[in-house]
């Protein structure tokens, strides 16, 4: 049984280690509250590096190619084919309220967009850099991935005013394996705060069964399928603010939101997804790739 005592209050957080090889005591804060922030992990120049190429793609991106399948299907959003088969891709995914009511965007088009994805690392030589370094390498063999592959990654905008809440959910809803393998790598580009919607995590309820599964119909439709409806112990999260170059390890299971971000500065940070090879990847996952771009780890 476990005592209230026993859940950890805080997030554990770490210098990075330099070659990323994590200490035994950093793996064990992981495994306990199933989070660490590493500050320091990524450089400056890697960070800002990183932020101009998402510009230099914002720039060819046109707004009015996903309008008309966003305005008719702001409910069903994942629904439609553009995110669906955007596994394999760099595609472009606005804000909900990027648009007025006259169909014009509030904002310039870089404040307008919650992420790019899904393929981030697989398609952009930039990003496969970022996504690849032996230091990343290093933590996620110590984490004990035998066969790790990067599965998913996505740059997030989080914009000022528009940027919305994300409510509290766990990853291996959405990258699910068999046994359980995700493990999320969250890189702040830029300082995140509570002011600006910073990630927050409940430390320790990694431990709690995976609540919701997310796959596909055998139409292609995707479904969100409840397993436990118990509530989130959401009056235990903490925030974990991040200063630019700042790695967030959290276990696919750990439980975790963000607030709208209705200040004046932008929360962009980079999300890497990893699974382990030797788990089965279920077919009816949402998340599927080609055959022309298989998965990879980090070699
Ligand atoms: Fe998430």
């Amino acid at each position: 049984m476990t005592h209230q005592n026993d859940i950890p209050k805080t997030i554990p957080t770490f210098d990075a280690p330099p070659d990323g090889r994590l200490s035994a005591d950093m793996v064990a804060a992981y495994r306990d509250a199933g989070v660490i922030v590493l500050k320091g992990f990524v450089g400056e120049e890697a960070c800002t590096r990183l932020r101009q190429r998402a510009m230099e793609m914002v720039e060819t991106f046109d707004p009015s190619e996903v309008r008309s399948v966003f305005s008719s299907a702001m409910q069903t959003q994942h629904n439609d084919s553009y995110f669906i088969d955007s596994g394999d891709k760099i595609r472009f995914f606005l804000e909900q309220d990027a648009f007025d009511e006259s169909g014009e965007l509030r904002q310039d088009k870089e404040h307008s967009l919650n992420k790019l994805g899904h393929a981030m690392h697989d398609c952009d030589a930039v990003f496969d850099r970022f996504s690849r370094t032996p230091e990343l390498a290093a933590a996620v063999r110590a984490l004990g991935v035998d066969d790790p592959a990067i599965v998913q990654s996505m740059y997030i905008f989080k914009p000022p005013n528009i940027g919305g809440e994300v409510v509290c959910h766990q990853d291996s809803t959405y990258i699910y394996t068999e046994p359980e393998s995700c493990v999320g790598f969250w890189f702040a580009l830029e300082d995140a705060t509570l002011e600006n919607g910073c990630m927050q995590f409940i430390p320790g309820a990694h431990k709690l069964p995976l609540k919701k599964r997310n796959y596909r119909k055998a139409d292609g439709e995707l479904v969100m399928e409840i397993l436990d409806d118990t509530p989130w112990p959401e009056e235990n999260k903490v925030a974990a603010e991040a200063e630019m170059g700042t790695l967030v390890i959290f276990d696919g299971r750990a439980p975790h939101l963000s607030a709208a971000n209705r200040s004046s500065r932008s929360r962009h940070a980079y999300t890497l997804h990893v699974i382990d090879q030797k788990c089965h990847y279920p077919a009816e996952n949402w998340l599927q790739r080609g055959d022309d771009l298989p998965l990879r780890g980090f070699d």
